[in-house]
């Protein structure tokens, strides 16, 4: 028998409990024996719960309690959360996890305890919601030098995108139906200026490149300045505009990793994402291309990706199988300010103006644009070199148009 401990019961640990209890049988068989939920931490009460009879309130009880061996932590953030797993690993328990923010910030650390403690530290979860990416990544692409890692990584953004896209919402509006569906982290501040996102693209950087990135090494920047203007614009060409996590493993070995919305061409399977879908595609230096969809945020698909780590914990208690990256530093990362891309540019000035420094772009048109506001595609140039061009233009987007 195997006994698990809830950490936080949100969205995300209540999904936990309910997939190990509605999928019991099968769980048991696919984990070789029971596996059982003992107690649920939380600083709340819940007697409406079936679960009620195992909620706890101090975590000492779990950690002291041998017959827990596996600690499947929600609660999010990096302060309680760092300290109970570091209590987990430290008293022997595997831990399971969702918590991007925790891995993208304390990975390597809680790695290295995992293994000098013999237990494992997992977090499928903490990427792409149900969407298998990390033990894929980890195992199923091993052979390959990954040369790029490039994601729609958070439900929130793509969802409210895609509602301004197909039902023409306000920004505002679409926020509160994903938050109104369990998508949005506690503070949707973290979804809309990109450091989800951020946060995932480093735990998958650190995975297939080998030393941790850190999300203060990722420049990021989220959807709050995405207008329905731009939108229309982007339509107006065949694009749509998404927020992506990218990291590109450079000629020189550094990692070129950053957060941003961009322009996609409909044909990219990355344009048929929508709602509150991820899609992660890695290329690699014997497989080429491999595309990863699915649900990325949500109650139940994201308790699926933690119990399928709950049953490999419970599977290989005496035979780890090891997750690992080295400690980062500052020689690991490079700027994108060096990475070249076409620009998507809707600014406000004349057209003799926007001539002069783009000579030769396509202009796009939408329906009701005011008077003196321009959109245009520029051809390839670095961001140092698109600022120089619109210098003495009142800029209002600057988007990359993935090539
Ligand atoms: N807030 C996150 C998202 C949850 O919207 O993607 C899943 O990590």
């Amino acid at each position: 028998m195997v006994n698990v401990a809830i950490l936080g019961f949100g969205v995300v640990g209540s999904g936990v409990a309910e997939v190990l209890f509605t999928n019991e049988t099968h769980i048991d068989r696919k984990a070789g024996g029971p596996i059982r939920l003992k107690y649920i931490l939380d600083v709340r009460d819940f007697p409406d719960s079936p679960f009620a009879g195992k909620v706890v309130h101090d975590f000492s009880v779990i950690e002291n309690d041998p017959e827990v061996s596996i600690v499947v932590e929600t609660i999010g953030g990096a302060r309680a959360a760092l300290d109970f797993t570091r209590r987990a690993l430290a008293a022997g328990k595997s831990v399971v996890t969702s918590n991007k923010e925790l891995v993208a910030e304390h990975g390597c650390e809680l790695l290295k305890l995992a293994a000098e403690k013999g237990v494992s530290y997992l977090f499928e979860a903490s990427v792409g919601g149900g969407i298998p990416i990390i033990r894929p990544l980890n195992q199923c692409l091993a052979a390959n030098e990954i040369e790029e890692i490039c994601g729609i990584l958070n439900g929130t953004t793509n969802y409210i995108l895609t509602r301004m896209i197909r039902a023409g919402l306000s920004f505002d509006a679409a926020l509160k139906e994903a938050q109104a569906n369990g998508y949005a982290e506690a503070d949707p501040t973290a979804d809309i200026e990109g450091h989800d996102a951020c946060r995932k693209i480093c735990i998958l950087a650190s995975l297939a490149f080998g030393r941790h990135i850190y999300p203060r090494q990722v420049p990021t920047e989220g959807i709050v300045a995405v207008t329905l203007a731009d939108v229309a614009y982007a339509d107006s060409c065949g694009k749509k505009i998404k927020l992506l996590g990218r990291a590109i493993r450079q000629d020189d070995g550094k990692v070129c990793a950053y957060v941003a919305p961009h322009l996609v061409d409909g044909g990219d399977p990355l344009a048929g994402v929508e709602d509150v879908f991820n899609a992660i595609t890695v290329k690699g230096n014997a497989i080429g291309e491999v595309m990863f969809y699915g649900r990325g945020a949500g109650k139940l698909p994201t308790a699926s990706a933690v119990v399928a780590d709950v049953i490999d914990a419970a599977r290989h208690r005496d035979e780890k199988k090891r997750v690992f990256w080295a400690e980062g530093g500052e020689d690991v990362t490079a700027s994108s300010a060096g990475l070249e891309s076409a620009w998507y540019v809707r600014a406000e000035g004349t057209a003799e103006g926007i001539r002069a420094a783009f000579p030769g772009c396509t202009l796009l048109a939408r329906a009701d644009a005011p008077e003196g506001e321009f959109a245009l595609l520029t051809g390839s140039m670095t961001r140092s070199t698109l600022d120089a061009r619109l210098a003495g233009l009142a800029v209002r987007s600057a988007f990359r148009v993935l090539d």
